[in-house]
């Protein structure tokens, strides 16, 4: 039978930027399959790469070189004026400060990403109070964010990059403004989406990322964990 193939494939990726005559390499030479479902967590000191990773993941940033692959799709032959529908379709995002509009309920953040995509205001309504009761904030849709606690924000937002169904999750530290408790919270949250979805996850933690499926660590934008990691493993060796 076929190995089913990854939904999200990196090969040689690079990400660098310029800084005076300096070149950052921030990401630097990472090759990585991930599976349909199941929860990736990547560690790594500050400025190892991992936003950067997730940006280029998620297409809102090219690479310099080397390929992405999501959910069938090669992100350098989306032409940009699709990169928008690409990314509100197929990834949903996570981050540390939240990110949700203020002047907008909980359950109108959740709806906004349905309206871009063209969903009809009563499918929007009601998928978006269908959201909030997944994480639990059914009784918190008219509140606007000003009057939720963190955990709560934060639970909006993961409602929110639900919206559209994408078959990825991205959360670029979603626990860093959060307490441990509330923190671990959030992360069963996200395992439990990754039952149906890929999510990867960047944390400082090293207690949280054990309860992901599979842990990465990155350095100086490279993927250090070969035990981890079969295939970096394999392209290492061959190398
Ligand atoms: N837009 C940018 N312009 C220049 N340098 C950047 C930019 N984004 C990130 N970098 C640099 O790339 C490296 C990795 O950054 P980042 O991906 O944010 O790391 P992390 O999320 O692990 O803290 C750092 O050295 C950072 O300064
Ligand atoms: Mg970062």
């Amino acid at each position: 039978m076929n190995k089913p193939a990854p939904l999200v494939e990196l090969r040689d990726l690079w990400k660098s930027y310029r800084k005076g005559s300096e070149t950052i390499d921030a990401v630097a030479g990472i090759d990585l399959d991930l599976p349909e479902r199941g929860m990736v967590a990547i560690v790594g000191p500050s400025g190892s790469g991992k936003s950067t990773l997730l940006h280029v993941i998620g297409a809102m940033d090219r690479p310099t070189r080397g390929s992405v692959r999501v959910a069938g799709r090669n992100l350098g032959d989306i032409p940009q004026g699709e990169l928008t529908r690409f990314r509100r379709e197929v990834v949903g995002f996570v981050f540390q400060t939240f990110n949700l509009i203020p002047n907008l309920t909980a359950v109108e953040n959740v709806a906004l990403p349905m309206e871009f995509s063209g969903v009809a205001r009563a499918a929007r309504a009601s998928r978006a109070k269908a959201l909030l009761e997944r994480v639990d904030l059914g009784q918190r849709a008219r509140h606007r964010p000003n009057e939720l606690s963190g955990g709560e924000m934060q639970r909006v937002a993961i409602a929110r990059a639900l919206a559209n169904e994408p078959p990825v999750v991205l959360a670029d530290e979603p626990t860093g403004n959060l307490d441990s408790a509330t923190g671990r919270l959030i992360y069963e949250l996200l395992q439990a989406i990754a039952r149906e979805r890929t999510v990867v996850v960047v944390t400082h933690s090293e207690e949280l990322a054990r309860l992901a499926d599979r842990v990465l660590h990155l350095r100086d934008g490279r993927l250090s964990n070969a035990a981890h990691d079969h295939s970096a493993r394999e392209a290492r060796s061959g190398a």
